[in-house]
């Protein structure tokens, strides 16, 4: 790919415009014979303009400008709501280290930013340490023991829609895991220095005193109106009892508050074993739900290793199964390396088509290879291998697009041994988190256990509910991914740490937004690393996403310009009906001096805050 020339991009570009005019003139024979010869024509202008600026690889035409990201000189917060960062920053400021912190800022995004922020979900929390070492806490949700295999299907074979299906309502819910894994991350990893009251008072305080809404907030509740009427303490707490909340309001959760107090006094415990679990046990009773008291008293956070690639040189740390967010990323990484991204424009429609196929090829084999690494083996090694990508990445052609109908996973031979929210922490020693979590969509099932004020996850849609058939988020998955009692459902989760050449860290980061999460993680890496941007650049930038299927290419809006659609379209990619936003990034990045730099997407609310 080195003699890759993105003027050579730019006249196929004015090829296809013309063409496209013309195509409206006379009929489609005639054209692809004028086809023919603008290609030819400009292949010579091409050969000549490639001579001439061979040495520039920098144009680029979508986005002019990004803000600065936050400065700070000693510790650094970057999350979706203001008050949550400041949680964490005053945790550091007392003492406490990028764990304690995490655990405050997670604990009241669960208030401030209940559409995604939780203790009724699950994620994952990857931690490094300033020396290197790193760990991950999987807090992931588990199917309840009365799950099976094809609890969403009824009896004409059909996928259960509303009320009783994978998304909406008591049963889509997974046991939570978020308390399970704070509690472990703050006796494993904690500073010590402060005690797990003070993590959870700020949280309390904030469900008890009220805050006041942003217009987005305001918003998004509107919007979730229909799912929150169906359950009564969804009903009065989140829409006030249909008198909806407006921009400028205060919302108060009075029970969460409640269940906040009891667990800042009896520990992570009282959810799972306490009042809490009593009254999530009982309200699942009375509606059908299935998660019982057992559930929840069996509940586990479980510690494993990261996962550790390199790319360019430099160790990217990420999240192992059950999310497929890392071996997804690395995979698409080690085919990506074999082109020299930096001679192509990061939004060119070369660059594009490389990215969307090595998208296309690991999200092929995520459906197959890929589940609860406790239920089976999943072949990490083997799809991580740099010689597995090679061979992936043979298949992929200069200019024309596989069909992902054709791209079926690859074959590895075996080397086996044997509205989510992002947010980063960076402390004064160097200490990172990179943690995710989620309900799934939006207030996950929409279902507040009753007497709690906590919402409950709709977890249970990332699992394969009926094979072949899509999910929310269009994800065709496989059998590793069934459901079955008490195991941990798929995810596209993608807490990350970079590091540089020399070991040292460079920056950490990770998104909300389902498959495309893995995706965007991807590409602002690519951004840090080819393209030299720092960290909100990287992470504004325009952005792609292919997950195999659905067979096409999903792009943003004002995020790709129609000249290079009409190049991708000409290879042969094929494009989603509407552009949207793709996921919402947060990241911290850390120069040799020492500088830490926050950054929140510009595509999402929240703010970097540090001291
Ligand atoms: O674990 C997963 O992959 C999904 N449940 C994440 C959902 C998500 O990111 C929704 N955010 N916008």
């Amino acid at each position: 790919m080195s003699d890759y020339n993105p003027f050579e991009l730019n006249t196929k570009a004015l090829c296809n415009v013309q063409c496209r005019e013309l195509s409206a003139k006379i009929g489609s024979d005639r054209v692809r014979y004028m086809k023919r010869i603008w290609k030819s024509k400009f292949l010579i202008l091409t050969a000549i303009w490639g001579l001439l600026f061979s040495g520039i690889h920098s144009f680029s035409g979508v986005s002019a400008a990004s803000r600065e990201p936050v400065r700070a000189p000693h510790a650094m917060v970057a999350s979706q709501h203001e008050l949550a960062s400041r949680v964490g920053v005053e945790i550091m400021q007392r003492g406490g280290n990028a764990v304690d912190a995490a655990i405050a800022v997670g604990l009241a995004l669960a208030v401030v930013y209940p559409e995604a922020g939780n203790i009724g979900g699950g994620g994952f929390m990857l931690i490094g340490k300033a020396n290197g070492e790193a760990r991950i806490v999987d807090y992931r949700e588990m199917a309840p023991k009365a799950a099976n295999r094809d609890m969403y299907i009824d009896m004409d074979g059909n996928l259960i829609k509303g009320e009783g299906s994978s998304l909406i309502g008591y049963r889509a819910a997974g046991v939570p895991g978020t308390l399970a894994g704070f509690d472990l991350a703050f006796n494993k990893y904690g500073s010590g220095k402060v005690k797990w009251r003070e993590l959870v008072e700020p949280a309390r305080l904030l469900a008890a005193k009220g805050y006041t809404l942003s217009k987005r907030l305001a918003d998004r509740l509107l919007a979730a109106k229909e799912g929150f009427a169906l359950y009564e303490d969804s009903n009065r707490i989140f829409l006030s009892n249909g008198n909806y909340l407006k921009e400028g309001d205060v919302l108060r959760q009075p029970e969460l508050a409640e269940t906040l107090g009891r667990i800042a006094s009896k520990g992570a415990r009282e959810f799972y074993r306490g009042r809490t679990a009593q009254l999530i046990a009982a309200d699942m009773k009375t509606h059908g739900g299935l998660i019982t008291a057992d559930d929840l008293k069996n509940y586990r956070a479980v510690e494993r290793k990261p996962l550790r690639g390199n790319y360019r040189g430099c160790e990217i740390v990420t999240v192992p199964p059950p999310s497929s967010g890392g071996v997804v990323m690395l995979e698409a990484l080690n085919i990506l390396e074999g082109f020299d991204l930096r001679k192509t424009p990061y939004d060119s429609a070369g660059k594009y088509h490389l990215l969307a196929e090595a998208m296309r090829r690991a999200y092929a084999d995520r459906s197959e290879f890929m589940g609860d690494p406790d239920f089976s083996k999943i072949p990490v090694t083997s799809l991580l291998d740099k010689a597995y990508a090679a061979q992936r990445r043979s298949t992929i052609a200069r200019r024309k697009a596989s069909n992902s109908k054709d791209i079926a996973h690859g074959d590895i031979i075996s080397k086996e041994p044997a509205e989510t929210t992002h947010f980063t922490v960076v402390d004064q020693t160097g200490m990172v988190v990179s943690n995710t979590y989620t309900l799934n969509d939006y207030y996950g099932s929409k279902v507040t256990a009753k007497g709690t004020g906590v919402l409950l996850n709709d977890q249970m849609d990332d699992f394969t509910t009926q094979p072949g058939k899509p999910n929310m988020y269009g994800l065709v998955q496989g059998e590793k991914n069934a459901i079955q009692p008490r195991k941990r459902m798929l995810s596209s989760m993608t807490p990350t740490i970079v590091l540089r050449k020399d070991g040292t860290f460079w920056f950490a980061l990770g998104a909300r937004g389902g498959p495309r999460i893995t995706t965007a993680v991807l590409q602002t890496i690519i951004n840090v690393i080819d393209h030299d941007m720092d960290i909100q650049t990287a992470i504004d930038a325009p952005r792609i996403h292919h997950q195999w299927l659905p067979d096409e290419i999903l792009y943003e809006p004002n995020g790709m310009l129609p000249d290079t659609v009409s190049i991708l379209t000409g290879y042969g990619h094929k494009f989603a009906a509407k552009p949207e936003l793709i996921a919402a990034a947060t990241g911290i990045m850390v120069d040799e001096k020492g500088v830490r730099f926050g950054a929140i997407d510009t595509r999402s609310d929240g703010m970097a805050v540090g001291y």
